[in-house]
């Protein structure tokens, strides 16, 4: 049996990781899902919030019909992937910050780590840093405020520069920092404005690529796209509706939940 493959986040950051995918998997059906009605994850509790994505993710699978599942947050996967590979019947293809390619190609051995509250501070990314990054600095910056700039950009406004600014600042405090992980999947989609917020050119590095690879990997038969892709939320709003379609997806179906 084939089936589309489904990308689920908390909101339009998933879409970070669309023209990857794409590349990799021209042919391929999406379904894009998004927990819209209680995003932002990354300032949320953690026992609510696994409780909430696997009630997400599993009606989403339902739903769907997919073959598999590729969570496009850092947030939902640095917490809850474990779960939702015990709890799920199809393979779940996670997204962690990108510390690893991060510290290969590091010159001055000090990276930037811009992510949610939630994913700075996880034993999963203290582990990431341990076994990728020990001989780097690593500068880690919760960047909250970030994701909602990255929503506003996509329901077609211009972001408000001093908010990335603001946001971005405690990682040009120190001068030899040369390669920022974009730990939350919305950050890709303000790469342009986080360059232009840095007092010096560095290195901007996101997973987009390696879940696409892994993607490919997983899925054997996807089924087919045959036009505009699907995509479900669990509330209905027309700047989403605008984000997906600028994507090729849809205007979206509410989600029934449990
Ligand atoms: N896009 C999500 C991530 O990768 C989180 C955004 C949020 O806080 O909801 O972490």
């Amino acid at each position: 049996m084939s089936g589309p493959i489904l990308i689920f986040d908390s909101g339009v950051g998933g879409l970070s990781v669309i023209a990857p995918l794409r590349r990799r998997l021209p042919d391929a059906a999406l379904v894009y899902a998004c927990d819209n009605a209680m995003m932002p994850y990354g300032t949320r509790p953690d026992e609510w919030l696994v409780k909430r994505i696997l009630s997400v993710c599993s009606a989403a699978v339902a739903a769907s019909g997919c073959k598999v599942l590729v969570v496009a947050c850092n947030t939902a996967s640095t917490l809850a992937l474990d779960v939702l590979r015990d709890c799920l019947a199809v393979p779940v293809v996670g997204t962690v910050p990108a510390i690893k390619p991060a510290a290969e190609s590091s010159q001055s051995r000090h990276i930037g780590l811009l992510a949610t509250s939630a994913t700075v501070s996880r034993p999963y990314t203290d582990r990431l840093i341990r076994d990728f990054a020990a001989d780097c600095r690593v500068t880690r910056v919760a960047a909250d405020a970030l994701v909602g700039q990255a929503e506003r950009l996509l329901a077609g406004e211009t972001p408000d520069r001093c908010i990335i600014r603001d946001a971005t600042s405690p990682l040009w405090a120190v001068g030899d920092l040369d390669t920022v992980v974009l730990g939350c999947t919305h950050f890709p989609l303000l790469s342009a404005y986080i360059a232009e917020a840095a007092p010096r050119g560095v290195r901007l590095v996101d997973s987009g690529e390696a879940i696409a690879r892994r993607t490919a990997q997983v899925i054997r038969r996807p089924a087919p796209r045959g036009g505009c892709d699907r995509s479900f939320a669990t509330a209905l709003d027309a700047r989403l509706s605008r984000a997906l379609e600028a994507f090729g997806f849809d205007a979206p179906q509410l989600l029934p939940l449990d």
